[in-house]
């Protein structure tokens, strides 16, 4: 069966010395849930100093995003092998924030997917609709136009290596949680469709974490869903005892 994978996405907050008071908890909360892997992605800044805290212990590292090139003259990006030279063992590429925010295309994540991979890195591909597209009925058609930009043409070993976080635009930050049975529509519609384009075997092993406005109080019911097998936490992720609620969670 598919390990729970749990991942606190810190986004651009905190310092340095917050960064590693943080760590040190998840890495203690890690210990109670063996049976489940956890990890944080860090700001690049404190990757290090993240890193270090880990090591030895059960959380793994991740990068926010990486650039789609290993190397080169692109100011300000951060690049897959600079990831893995830090520790990091993964890493989110076409966060929500990123497509819509700064404005990157499929293409360019499945650009990033690509790298991440051939960096050793594995990545956490993001995919979710906006409002308007899930009031208009289309969440099935962008989901899938998302995924089949990111993982067409990959082989099965790569492909295999990929976890993807399903996370609906209209619940990121906003405290409006998909339900469980809404996430779980949307899960098993991603599980078939990375069945016809990968074949069922690497799609009932790849991981779909969910992500938007996870909490403390709604992960239990989530992680209850048959093909939701971990959470992409923003918010509650800044926050110790709230996380380690998260990792610790009890399927009913
Ligand atoms: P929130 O948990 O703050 O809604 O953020 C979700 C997210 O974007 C994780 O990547």
């Amino acid at each position: 069966m598919r390990t729970p994978f749990i991942v606190g996405n810190w986004k651009m907050h905190g310092t340095r010395a917050e960064a590693v008071a943080l760590a040190g908890a998840v890495r203690k909360a890690a210990e109670g849930a063996p049976e489940v892997e956890v990890g944080v992605a860090p700001p690049f800044p404190f990757i290090e100093a993240v890193s270090g805290i880990c090591a030895g212990g059960r959380v793994k590292v991740g990068g926010q995003d990486c650039h789609s090139e290993a190397k080169g003259a692109f100011t300000g990006s951060t690049a897959g092998p600079m990831l893995r030279d830090l520790g990091c063992a993964f890493v989110i590429v076409g966060h929500s924030e990123r497509r819509h925010g700064l404005g990157e295309s499929d293409e360019c994540v499945g650009k990033k997917l690509r790298a991440a991979l051939a960096s050793g890195l594995i990545p956490i591909a993001c995919v979710g609709e906006l409002l308007e597209e899930r009031e208009r009925g289309a969440t099935e058609h962008v989901v899938r136009r998302q995924l089949q930009a990111a993982f067409e043409g990959l082989n099965a070993d790569l492909a295999g290596r990929c976890v993807v976080a399903y996370e609906p635009v209209w619940a990121i930050g906003t405290g409006r949680t998909a339900t469980p049975a809404q996430a779980q529509e949307v899960h098993s519609d991603i599980r078939r469709f990375l069945g016809r384009l990968l074949g069922d075997p690497v799609a009932s092993t790849v991981r779909i974490q969910y992500g938007g406005s996870v909490k403390a109080d709604n992960i239990d019911a989530l992680m209850t869903q048959p093909d939701i097998d971990g959470a992409l936490v923003g918010g509650a992720s800044l926050d110790a005892a709230a996380f380690t609620r998260i990792v610790q969670f009890q399927r009913s």
